[in-house]
């Protein structure tokens, strides 16, 4: 298939050309490059410079590529940015979403995976959380993606465009050439590992007294390898509408940082420090539903080995991919 690829220069979205390439689609990158990089782009790819917030670049980008499916993974992803710039978020999450929506109207494209996250659940009355839990964001990074998701919901029944949301839990690992290079860094695998690496001193344990076995928040980490697998597979077929993401294993904070330290043989020091606003405790996905309609099953689902393949790669990229 054609598939045109927003935000391929990004975290995900790399990974996903890649597996993308090597399953034999045809791949075109549509990046602003604001927040992702040129170098984590498969050479094997086309790519179109471009912002989504501009309606005539995309649509004329849309034109030109006529994609059969669109993989929508452009966005700012950052809950705490999100709290201060929420019109930023708005603006690029669903205005640019809604416009590239448009331009695949226009084009006659009736397919879009859509990167959606549990963000969109705020804190959930029960876990695993599945498909069916209450969407209650906390911010506005989740609300513009839900808000997105919403409009998806409507272009589908009234418009015949295919919408799948995939809404994934913790993102993390790596592989051999792609990894995690965000600036700042927020995430807690690649800080840890930056303390690993000598470029900080400690990582902070932002609060120890939550109603968890360690005090500590839980996270269902998947591997983007996995989650690439999961976009594969939501592109063929018929499918739309919501699928967790996850492991349906919760780790907490202590526990990644002790399997930081086996894997890296590094003392890793860190410290407790005051809750992050706005954490929920425990954040734990029900794949049940990616696994039954999808036929997904997440292989890297072991802590160790997705610290292992994130550590490989910060080793080889200590600098990330330096642009
Ligand atoms: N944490 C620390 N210290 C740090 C960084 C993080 O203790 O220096 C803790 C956080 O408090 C949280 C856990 O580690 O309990 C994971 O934090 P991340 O920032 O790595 O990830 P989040 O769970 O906050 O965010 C993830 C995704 C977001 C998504 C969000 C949903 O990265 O895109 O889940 O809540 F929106």
């Amino acid at each position: 298939m054609r598939i045109l690829v927003t935000g391929g220069a990004g975290y995900i979205g790399s990974v996903t050309t890649e597996m993308l390439l090597d399953a034999g689609h045809e791949v075109t990158v549509f990046d602003n490059f604001e927040r992702g990089h040129r170098s984590a782009i498969d050479v094997r790819a086309n790519v179109e410079e471009g912002d989504l917030r501009n309606r005539t670049r995309i649509a004329e980008a849309m034109a030109v590529i006529k994609p059969d499916a669109v993989m929508h993974f452009a966005a700012y992803a950052l809950v705490g940015e999100s709290m201060e710039v929420p019109e930023t978020y708005f603006q690029n999450n669903l205005v640019g979403g809604l416009n590239l929506v448009d331009a695949m109207l226009v084009s006659g494209c009736k397919k879009i995976v859509f990167s959606s996250t549990c963000a969109t659940y705020g804190q959930p009355d029960r876990v695993p959380i599945t498909e069916e839990e209450m969407q209650k964001p906390e911010n506005p990074y989740g609300e513009s993606k839900l808000a997105l998701e919403k409009a998806l919901r409507w272009y589908e029944e009234l418009r015949g465009i295919k919408a799948v949301f995939l809404r994934y839990f913790n993102a993390c690992g790596a592989t051999a050439k792609f990894g995690e290079d965000h600036d700042p860094e927020t995430h807690l695998i690649p800080i840890i590992l930056q303390v690993a690496l000598g470029k900080r001193e400690e990582v902070q344990i932002f609060g120890d007294d939550y109603e968890t076995p360690d005090g500590t928040c839980l996270r269902d980490y998947i591997h983007i390898v996995d989650l690439s697998r999961a976009h594969i597979l939501a592109l063929t077929g018929d499918h739309s509408g919501p699928f967790n993401l996850g492991n349906g294993t919760g780790y907490s904070v202590k526990d990644v940082i002790e399997t930081a330290r086996r894997v890296t043989g590094h003392p890793i020091p860190a410290r407790v420090a005051a809750r992050r606003p706005g954490d929920p405790a425990r954040l734990i996905a029900s794949a049940q539903k990616a696994h039954d309609v999808l036929g997904w099953r997440p292989g890297l689902d072991d802590l160790e080995s997705i610290i292992k393949s994130a550590w490989d790669w910060h080793q080889e990229h200590p600098e990330g991919y330096g642009d």
